[in-house]
């Protein structure tokens, strides 16, 4: 596995190139964010005749959208029976309603758009090994056949993978997100509404309906959506303390045996998932898992590693092409945040939080925010709000989440390296520089690369991120290249770049 980290997604397809902002403009909906929500709520309101400004900081469907396992399914893990133990079924019932009919909404725009993006009907299994967790098999799918969703308890996988049971929902889908996404962001053209790339939001103004770009031009508009993935905006709303992020990992195999169809995901730690995809050059096998949270952990590459001897024990692995990996936002009861960003900003709106499950998710988003801001009312605004209620379970994970940031914000300060050590040529690590800590990074040319590790968002230090040579926040998971630009939020501004120090060759103790 030398080859470097490449999503298949997008080295399969072309990328679509739109302009930077160069003016000031007025529009009806400003979106922050070109991901799967932005450009699918782009489209949906687009559609309807509502005037759209997508803004992505850097390029559309490359971020989330481009690196996940684009499984699009209502099945959640075991989320029904959580929704009805936190909630209760009512709010379980939405869940359901509004990811099945995602599901169907996809399907819909594939056939009326003539989009081929390898859409196919799939069955979706969460199955255990455990004996312990058959009963919460069992019961999720009870309370999944009386939400209407076509639930079945099984013995045995057509995968083959021993198990001791698992809940099978039939006709989900799978498909490739950004042959699904590239020509709905043609249509938000040809509707007459407008996207952005290179084109980084810094700033809120507190009238909330302007906003304020990199380059310094202002975006005014009726209604502004934060679809920015993690919200790049902290007040109001103070989502960083009921958000954190996890990173996840996929490694795509070609195998000596076909696969026998279906998408699989296990209901213990550490998370294997499953699914193929059909490509030109054969079939592939995405095999995922190994989330831990951002910038916390062991040395990231053991992931892709861990995937790869998975791979091996269950298949005759012949190739491995691509591995890539992925973050997500993760929320304090595990439903995302989509609606108005807080009871007092109407015309202020965000999605975020879906917990690895983007796909539908996301679709289900743009349908709700299409009709909150067409129609005043969703008929799955209560699950999704922001706003509801917090139970006493997600208290819990609200004052460990927060403890956690507090902690790792206190152990980067108080921390600095005993020595800088040597650097070889691809290698990361914290250093001390000029007596306070800082991040280098020698590139394969030699060339040294040292920034300041303090974190752009409120502070916390980096970790250096072996596999994917970046530096990531421990705190809220802003990341960020080893030349310090941002490269995933909520941090908006780069990394301070110690330029004084392009020394050629192996970073030494004394040079420093
Ligand atoms: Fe919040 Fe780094 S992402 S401090």
């Amino acid at each position: 596995m030398n080859n470097a980290p490449q999503s298949y997604w997008i080295d399969s397809t072309m990328s679509p190139s739109f302009p930077t902002l160069t003016e000031d403009v007025h529009v009806d909906v400003a979106i922050i964010g070109g991901g799967i929500v932005g450009i699918s709520t782009g489209y949906m309101l687009s559609k309807q005749g509502v005037n759209v400004a997508i803004l992505e900081a850097d390029r559309i469907l490359h971020a989330t959208t481009g690196h996940t396992t684009a499984k699009v399914t209502s099945q959640h893990g075991l989320i029904y029976s959580k929704i009805k133990k936190q909630f209760n079924m009512e709010m379980a019932k939405q869940y359901a309603d509004a990811n099945e009919t995602a599901i169907r909404e996809i399907a819909v725009i594939v056939q009326t758009n003539d989009i081929a993006c390898d859409f196919v009907h799939q069955d979706a299994y969460v199955y255990t090994q455990q004996t312990d967790n058959l009963e919460k098999i069992k019961e999720e799918v009870e309370i999944a056949n009386e939400l209407g969703i076509k639930a079945s308890f099984v013995e045995e996988l057509p995968i083959g993978i021993p198990i001791k049971g698992a809940v099978r929902f039939e006709n989900q889908a799978q498909f490739h997100p950004r042959k699904f996404l590239i020509p709905l962001a043609d249509k938000i053209i040809a509707n007459g509404s407008k996207i952005y790339e290179q084109t980084r939001v810094v700033r809120l103004e507190e009238d909330e309906h302007t906003l304020l770009t990199e380059q310094g031009h202002k975006v005014t508009a009726d209604k502004i959506i934060i679809a920015s993935h993690y919200p790049c905006i902290n007040k109001p709303g103070f989502y960083f303390t009921r958000i954190h992020t996890e990173r996840s990992y996929v490694v795509a195999v070609r195998t000596k045996e076909k696969y026998p169809g279906g998408m699989y995901i296990n209901a213990e730690d550490p998370t294997r998932s499953l699914r193929n995809q059909q490509t030109e050059e054969g079939e592939l096998i995405l095999v995922g898992g190994e989330n831990h949270k951002t910038g916390q952990g062991e040395d990231t590459r053991v992931h892709y590693q861990a995937l790869v001897d998975y791979a091996h024990s269950h298949f005759t692995v012949e190739d491995i092409p691509y591995r890539w990996s992925t973050q997500d936002c993760m929320t304090l009861d595990d439903l995302p945040y989509v609606g108005q960003f807080t009871a007092n900003s109407p015309h202020l709106y965000v999605a975020t939080g879906f917990g690895k499950w983007g796909m539908t998710n996301s679709v289900a988003s743009a349908m709700v925010l299409r009709d909150l801001i067409i129609d005043g009312k969703s008929p799955w605004q209560e699950v999704y709000s922001p706003a509801r209620k917090t139970s006493l379970q997600s208290m819990g994970t609200f004052i460990s989440q927060n403890a956690n940031v507090a902690k790792e914000l206190l152990a980067g300060k108080m921390t600095l390296p005993s020595s800088n050590g040597e650097l070889q040529r691809g290698e990361g690590k914290v250093i001390e520089y000029k007596g306070k800590r800082a991040g280098a990074f020698l590139d394969q040319q030699g060339k040294l690369h040292v920034v300041d590790t303090t974190c752009t968002h409120m502070g916390c230090e980096l970790q250096w991120n072996a596999a994917e040579t970046s530096w990531d926040c421990p705190c809220h998971g802003s990341r960020f290249s080893y030349t310090g630009d941002v490269v995933e939020g909520p941090a908006v501004r780069p990394l301070r770049f110690h330029d004084d120090v392009n020394t050629v060759g192996k970073l030494l103790t004394e040079q420093f």
